[in-house]
């Protein structure tokens, strides 16, 4: 009882173990993971390539000096990994300890590197519970009890191309989830995010994607940007960047990251971030993902997925939508009360499944991106199941 709580109703579920798609309680029990850890575990739980890495990374060093003083070869390495694999021209990696600090640290660098203060954001994003992360959150529940917070933050409605006028050159970034996670899976229309990336070239305001939950592979593509082309000025990383283990980055072109280092030196610095067995684990996984193609998985499984909810929805008029992309798929059911016990029944019938932030009628489905078709087959059978049941 003496650890803190943030929900009123905690899953409590006690872990003994976990491997793949499975969470395994010490009283026997094992729950098929449709969550991930909430898109942390897309190579599965404790795969062995990064237990391997892990443990090999702690026979040699633990924290050693604050971030950037010395040369630690798994930041180095993965630096390298991650830099092959981004859009160019994002090529220079600032590895932090979460996805939140991630935010932050994009935040700082496109207002110091455009001298600008201002900050656009979008109603129902959700960026982290840092201050600066929460200030341009898009859900004033969560943000009015800690206010005052950042000055100068506009929320503009997502997906909506013609309010982007309100993107002027006072604007020092524009920062956006691809597709809404929090606000409850909402992928914006083809035309959206390249509208964005048009007005902040002619505003000179730098666009973040924060691909904190998009990334590495879960909706198809190693980053959702990809879908639609869209290159942002920086990129925010964390959740499945580090196998399991806390990591973030941020990246960007050369010329914007250096501004951290310069005028003043020490710009923003970190004890732990990066960590040198976050980041051996970090490229474990990444080698993983890319070796096992997981993107392609996540957009095969997910089509198959997505199908089956449909052919569902057609049998059930408690579904009012099924969407996402990939294995980030997002099954809109037709009140609270009733997805509460959707979810509730599910976990009983050894299923874990989970809502967003920002939306009560929306049932999470983001299961690792290893999962087979027979483990798909044994969720959707629970689903099945759970929707039959007449309240
Ligand atoms: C899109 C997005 N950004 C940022 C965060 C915050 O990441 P963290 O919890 O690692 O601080 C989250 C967490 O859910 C997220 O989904």
């Amino acid at each position: 009882m003496h650890v803190c709580q943030t929900s009123a109703g905690p899953l409590s579920l006690e872990i003994d173990y976990a491997d793949g798609c499975w969470v395994h309680t010490t009283d026997g029990r094992r729950y098929l993971d449709f969550l991930s850890g909430i898109g942390v575990a897309n190579i599965g739980h404790t795969h062995p390539a990064v237990v391997a890495a892990i443990r090999e990374q702690v026979g040699k060093y633990l924290h050693v000096m604050v971030y950037g003083e010395v040369i630690q070869q798994p930041q180095v390495e993965l630096a390298e990994l991650l830099s092959k694999c981004l859009p160019k021209p994002l090529e220079v990696v600032y590895f932090t300890n979460s996805g939140t600090e991630a935010n932050e640290g994009a935040l700082k660098t496109a207002k110091k590197f455009t001298g600008r203060r201002r900050l656009v954001a979008f109603t129902g994003s959700y960026h982290g519970d840092s201050h600066g992360s929460l200030s341009v959150t898009g859900r004033g529940v969560y943000r009015e009890p800690f206010e005052p917070l950042l000055p100068e933050v506009t929320f503009l409605p997502f997906d909506n191309v013609d309010r982007l006028e309100a993107i002027d050159d006072n604007v020092a970034a524009v920062i956006t989830e691809p597709i809404q996670g929090e606000g409850g899976i909402r992928v914006p229309s083809d035309h959206f995010l390249p509208a964005l990336r048009e007005r902040c070239d002619k505003t000179g305001a730098l666009l973040i994607f924060d691909e904190v939950q998009t990334g590495f592979g879960r909706t198809g593509k190693l980053f959702a940007c990809e879908r639609w082309n869209v290159v942002p000025d920086i990129i925010t990383l964390a959740k499945a960047l580090g196998g399991g283990m806390p990591l973030g980055a941020f990246a960007g072109r050369r010329e914007i990251m250096r501004t951290l280092s310069v005028d003043p030196p020490l710009s923003h610095v970190t004890t732990f971030g990066g960590h040198p067995v976050s980041c051996a684990a970090g490229l474990a996984s990444l080698r993983v993902m890319l070796d096992e193609d997981l993107p392609r998985k996540a957009k095969e499984r997910g089509e198959q997925l997505r199908a089956a909810l449909r052919h569902l929805a057609g049998k059930c008029a408690h579904i009012r939508d099924v969407r996402g992309l990939g294995l980030m798929i997002g099954l809109e059911l037709d009140s609270p009360e009733f997805t509460q016990q959707f979810v509730a029944r599910a976990l009983q019938r050894g299923l874990l499944l989970g809502w967003t932030l920002h939306s009560n009628t929306l049932v999470r489905i983001t299961p690792p991106l290893v999962i087979s078709k027979a483990e798909l087959e044994t969720g959707l059978n629970i689903i099945e199941e759970c929707l039959k049941v007449k309240t």
